[in-house]
């Protein structure tokens, strides 16, 4: 897909469809204004007829308008004016989008601003929707979805809103590619095919790929995800990604994505019902890899590391049992009293080696804890951060990337006192039905030192959309990367 600008009057614009966007009951907008004049009262007349209402995502395809240089006007409707938010604009947008017949698609900028946006705000969202593939993603639709070129009609030139779009496109692309490895079965995405897959990001330049397998995570001494990882056939992996695109002696970002393949639950096994859900329990080490892969791309001008603990959570002879205590990476040891919380298990390793870099900020992505969803919904990304700073950071880059995050408490002494053990530093799990999710964090914590600017995002509840036809969002990625672009700009 490609994307343009104008700077041509509208009627004068040779675009196969030309999109406007009409308010219900409300005034006309400046593009409104020019096709009316432009077509002899064309507007004026669908609207003073009631043909069109503008309610939002109504279309109206009109072909070889007469006054236009468009082989077709689509009129799509916008909502009442008062309520024309970013959902509205979305909505809006993909209507228009998919009644347009055309490969090439006029769109003018001024008239899609939502609230306080401004065009490049737009010309970005428009660039990640009109890119962001079907679902469920088929191995070819990762890289591109379509030949088509969206035009983007401006009052005059900007190379702002050009690079907006790109970096919209960019968006796209890594959603795409998280969504993709979020939706694989367990059976194909092993914890060696993530391996596979991080190592196909070796030819890209200033990039180093290390992969250790079992005997490396025994000399490392990552025996938490050993454990977690004894009940399956499929080893684990530890996927260790760097990309030095920033200055020598710059501290690097570090993100690191909960990778359990599948979570069957161990020894204490989940319930059947939606248990092949738990494929998706891969998609923080799908969305970071995504951004890894973006964040190259783009050539931020950043130092990265990623770190993926991949493995299997299954019951078998050889699984780890509640009662058992592991000796973590860090030194600290913990009583296993659920098998089932085994990602913060697998992360505490990953945090832990993640001090070795001394990154500047550390951001781990895990579909942590059913009790996220009970707390927020299916809206909000829970967020837990130790830094006021980078919760600032990272909630503006949400509001800017429409991928929503909800801070919420953790690390205080109520919730240290929850997981204390009798035989060791802590237990892996604190009561059911208390703040499970702020527990989850207070665990990983403990593995985080203090001075280091760390956020955890629990995606239980966002990574995919459950139901009948469970499918992977892609989500944080949108966030994440924003957020990097955000952190290359202010460096
Ligand atoms: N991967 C799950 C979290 C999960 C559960 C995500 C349901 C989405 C839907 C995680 O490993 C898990 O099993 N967490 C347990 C923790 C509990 C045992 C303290 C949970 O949330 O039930
Ligand atoms: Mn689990
Ligand atoms: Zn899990």
């Amino acid at each position: 897909m490609k994307f343009e600008t104008s700077t041509k009057s509208i009627d004068k614009l040779s675009a196969d469809s030309l999109i406007v966007g009409l308010f219900e009951e409300g005034q006309l907008t400046e593009t409104d204004v020019a096709v009316d004049m432009a077509t002899k009262g064309l507007i004026s007349e669908l609207i003073g007829e009631k043909v069109f209402a503008g309610k939002e995502g109504e279309t109206l395809c009109l072909r070889r308008p007469e006054g236009l240089a468009a082989e077709e006007l689509i009129l799509v409707g916008f909502g009442p004016i008062e309520s024309f938010d970013e959902t509205a604009f979305e909505r809006a947008f993909k209507a228009g989008l998919g009644a347009a017949h055309g490969k090439n698609v006029a769109v003018t900028l001024i008239d899609w601003l939502p609230t306080t946006r401004t065009v490049e705000w737009s010309a970005m969202h428009m660039a990640r929707l009109a890119m962001t593939a079907a679902e469920p993603l088929k191995e070819a639709d990762v890289n591109e979805k379509n030949d088509r070129k969206i035009i983007f009609v401006l009052p005059k030139a900007s190379p702002a809103v050009k690079e907006a779009a790109a970096f919209g496109k960019a968006i796209a692309q890594a959603l795409n590619e998280a969504k993709y490895l979020g939706n694989l079965p367990a059976n194909v995405c092993t914890p060696e095919y993530l391996a596979d897959h991080a190592k196909s990001y070796k030819k890209l330049s200033g990039v180093t790929v290390t992969i250790y397998d079992r005997k490396d995570m025994e000399k490392l001494g990552m025996r938490s995800v050993l454990a977690v990882s004894s009940g399956s056939a499929n080893a684990p992996r530890f996927i260790e990604l760097k990309y030095n695109g920033g200055k020598k002696d710059e501290a690097p970002i570090c993100l690191v994505g909960k990778g359990i393949t599948f979570d069957a639950g161990g020894l204490c096994v989940k319930p059947s019902a939606r248990m092949g859900e738990m494929k998706y329990d891969m998609c923080g080490a799908a969305s970071v890899m995504a951004v890894f892969h973006a964040a190259v791309l783009m050539k931020l001008p950043l130092n990265l590391v990623v770190l993926v603990p991949a493995c299997e959570n299954l019951p078998d002879g050889q699984a780890y049992r509640p009662s058992d205590v592991i000796k973590t990476l860090s030194g600290l040891t913990v009583e296993v009293v659920n098998t089932d919380a085994e990602g913060r298990l697998i992360l505490a390793d990953a945090l832990a080696y993640a001090a070795r870099f001394e990154p500047q900020a550390l951001i781990d992505v895990a579909t942590l804890t059913g009790a996220v969803e009970v707390a927020l919904g299916d809206m909000h990304t829970g967020l837990f951060v130790n830094d006021p700073v980078l919760c600032e950071t990272l909630e503006t880059a949400a509001d800017v990337a429409q991928d929503a995050v909800w801070a919420l408490p953790f690390n205080g002494r109520y919730f240290k006192d929850l997981i204390k053990s009798n035989v060791a530093d802590c237990v892996n799990t604190g009561p059911r039905g208390k703040a499970g999710s702020s527990v989850a964090a207070t665990f990983l914590a403990q593995f985080v030192n203090d001075d280091t600017p760390w956020a955890h995002l629990d995606v239980a509840a966002t990574a995919w959309k459950g139901g009948s036809q469970p499918v992977s969002t892609g989500r944080p990625t949108a966030l994440l990367l924003t957020w990097l672009h955000q952190m290359a700009e202010t460096r």
